[in-house]
């Protein structure tokens, strides 16, 4: 018989059991149910509304079933539902009458709220690792690139030259601020639901700070309808993993085209490359493909249960076992592409050389070159004419601004002179964007610095 099944007259179509058990997917809460459960334990104990001795009963026999279940002695049950009447069912099955105290005073609904919160705490906690993992990998590689000078583009048309190590640290500023999502996000996952109950919360005195405090909560939820329907941090969640995942995304369609014979900026190593059945010759970036395809999953998740949350009244519904699969794929995708993503980073070989030529060509000091006219006293609207003229005889004459002679520049604009020169190096393009954030070797440094104290201490 069910758990519940005081007030039913027949038993369950095997249908039924299938479609609204959630135990396929939910058992992986089980360390979080059991810890909770502990907790509630020990508080009713404490409260008196069972007795100590009850509460320690009910306590060691939790802790059992954990063990039981780490050491893969337990089969569950799908006619159990879920792995809340799951492991109560198993307390009962273990130390009998007494396990049947354990669900005074909650509900499913608020042992599910603090189950999940539990979970997305530790994955919270779990990614933001990932996460610094590869930022410091992004700092190493930035501390080694410094003077490695590769097109930056807007348009995916070269724009103006700018450093390996400025084009990592833009990623490392994007994760940054995707920890610092994850850890705001935290802050109202940590608010403990327990005492809601099923919705209106209880007549029992429960001392919800003491739960708080047992489970490492900061805080107890104020209302009990909202204690048990509140989705809210869950859909966060998946936000900030949807950012994060955005974030690689970008990062891999670039590599996708730096490792193209096209681009020529990097090589894959072969531990994170793959080949082609038929094409011999094929090294291909399938794992930052992946990661980008998986992108479309995450967003899934959580366009899926902001959808399931939209319309639904107060308080708990049976949709909300819905967020789970959402959550937990959203979580198991980012935990694949996380460190996988960090490796083939951290092996892919630079092509120095390809990067300079790259960021040489397609007059990408062009705007140096009108900056030069604005220093000699050439307002900017009129030196950026200036210049397009002089990239049109360029182009015309199938050379590089740099490569002009005086009496060439003359002819656009009688201005020039020799000291033209020494402001449209490639290196001094670079050089002399000395402003912070920048990617002149000497900002570059400042904000590396920054970046490294920065991991010290997040
Ligand atoms: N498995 C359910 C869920 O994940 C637990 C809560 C069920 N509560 C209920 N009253 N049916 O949401």
């Amino acid at each position: 018989m069910k758990l519940w099944g005081g007030r039913f007259t027949k038993e369950t179509n095997p249908l039924t059991d299938d479609f609204n058990s959630s135990i396929h997917f939910d058992h992986i809460l089980y360390p979080y149910d059991i810890k909770g459960s502990i907790a509630h334990a020990q508080m009713l104990g404490k409260q008196n509304i069972i007795s100590e001795a009850e509460s320690r009963v009910i306590v060691s026999g939790l802790k059992e079933i954990l063990s039981d279940i780490e050491e893969g002695q337990v089969e569950f049950d799908v006619s159990a539902e879920d792995i809340h009447m799951n492991i109560e069912k198993l307390l009962i099955d273990k130390i009998g009458e007494v396990g049947k105290k354990l669900h005074t005073g909650r509900s499913r609904n608020d042992q599910v709220a603090l189950d999940m919160k539990m979970y997305v705490k530790d994955q919270i906690q779990s990614i933001d690792k990932m996460l610094k993992n590869l930022q410091q990998v992004l700092y190493e590689m930035a501390m080694e690139h410094i003077d490695t000078i590769m097109p930056g583009y807007t348009h995916l048309q070269k724009a103006q030259p700018v450093t390996l190590a400025h084009h990592l640290t833009a990623y490392f500023e994007m994760f940054k601020r995707d920890r610092l999502r994850l850890q705001d996000c935290y802050k109202r996952t940590n608010v403990m639901p327990l005492g809601s109950s099923a919705l209106a919360s209880t007549t029992y005195d429960l001392d919800r700070e003491m739960v708080a405090d047992l489970l490492n909560f900061d805080s107890i939820t104020l209302n009990s309808m909202d204690g048990v329907s509140d989705r809210d941090y869950a859909i966060e969640f998946l936000s900030a993993l949807s950012m994060i995942i955005m974030h690689l995304s970008r990062f891999s369609e670039e590599i996708i085209l730096w490792c193209s014979d096209e681009f020529d900026f990097i090589k894959l190593d072969d531990e994170f490359s793959t080949g082609s059945s038929i094409m011999p010759q094929k090294k291909n970036p399938d794992i930052a493909e992946l990661v980008r395809g998986k992108t479309g999953r995450v967003f899934g998740d959580l366009i899926g249960l902001l959808t399931t949350m939209k319309g639904i009244p107060l308080a708990y519904n049976k949709d909300m076992q819905e967020d789970k699969e959402a959550v937990f794929d959203g979580v198991k995708t980012l935990s694949m592409c996380l460190p996988i993503f960090t490796d083939m980073v951290k092996t892919m070989k630079i092509n120095k050389k390809s990067m300079y030529l790259g960021a040489k060509k397609a007059f990408t000091n062009a705007t140096d070159a009108a900056d030069w006219l604005v220093k000699k006293g050439m307002p900017f609207r009129e030196a950026h004419g200036v210049i397009g003229k002089l990239v049109l005889t360029c182009i015309e004459k199938n050379k590089n601004i740099e490569d002009l002679t005086l009496a060439e520049f003359n002819e656009i604009s009688s201005v020039f002179d020799e000291s033209i020169y020494d402001d449209i190096t490639i290196e001094a393009c670079v050089n002399n964007r000395k402003v912070l954030g920048g990617p002149s070797p000497d900002a570059m440094k400042k904000v590396l610095d920054i970046n490294k104290k920065y991991l010290m201490e997040s």
